[in-house]
């Protein structure tokens, strides 16, 4: 059965912390700023046509940290998760704000990502990380070595030297 719920917040001594599917709301230029600003090595130079195209094709899920009337409120946490809805789901952009890490943003939003109905019937969930591995294995997630098949990719700057992209 689809589990539409929402996590539950998460109660901290700054405030609430409310997580919602901002995918058709947030404004792409909020986005940048976040990112921007939390000094996020892989999204330095993320332009905003690049942040609506990503809105566009996967879901934004977000924690904030609510002022008083329980509305709105800083953003300080983002899971996007992409998927074909048959085969396979990916996630990216897992961050959470320096001021609130370690009470458990990044692991209820990765949760959440993980039985998100926008994400359809997949069959697996990949990411890729450089340190922050131990978030990721309390869920099940292997390194690609103790896999039985390796993980390829290539950059779309080298096919535009080999001729193969414009
Ligand atoms: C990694 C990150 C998203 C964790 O966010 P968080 O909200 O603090 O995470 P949680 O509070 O849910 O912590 C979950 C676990 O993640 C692990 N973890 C947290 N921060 C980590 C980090 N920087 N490196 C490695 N592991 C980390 C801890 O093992 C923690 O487990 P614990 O609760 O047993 O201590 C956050 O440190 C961050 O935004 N880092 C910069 C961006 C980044 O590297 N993102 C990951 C991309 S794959």
């Amino acid at each position: 059965m689809t589990d539409l719920s929402t996590p539950q917040p998460i109660v901290s001594a700054k405030g609430q912390v409310a997580f919602a599917d901002e995918t058709w709301s947030i404004d792409p230029k909020e986005l940048q700023i976040f990112f921007q600003a939390e000094a996020v090595f892989w999204t330095a130079n993320r332009t905003l046509k690049q942040w609506r195209h990503l809105l566009a094709c996967s879901r934004l899920l977000t924690a904030r940290l609510q002022p008083g009337d329980g509305k709105g409120g800083r953003l300080v946490g983002t899971t996007r998760v992409w998927s074909d809805q048959a085969y396979e789901a990916k996630l990216y952009d897992v961050v959470t704000a320096k001021d609130m890490m370690g009470l458990g943003i990044a692991t209820t939003l990765v949760e959440w990502s993980l039985r998100h109905p926008g994400v359809g019937d997949v069959q697996r969930f990949v990411l890729e990380t450089r340190d922050a591995m131990n978030l990721y294995t309390r869920f099940g997630f292997k390194r690609s070595e103790e896999l039985e098949t390796v993980h390829m990719r290539v950059d779309a700057a080298e096919l535009h030297e080999r001729g193969l992209r414009q």
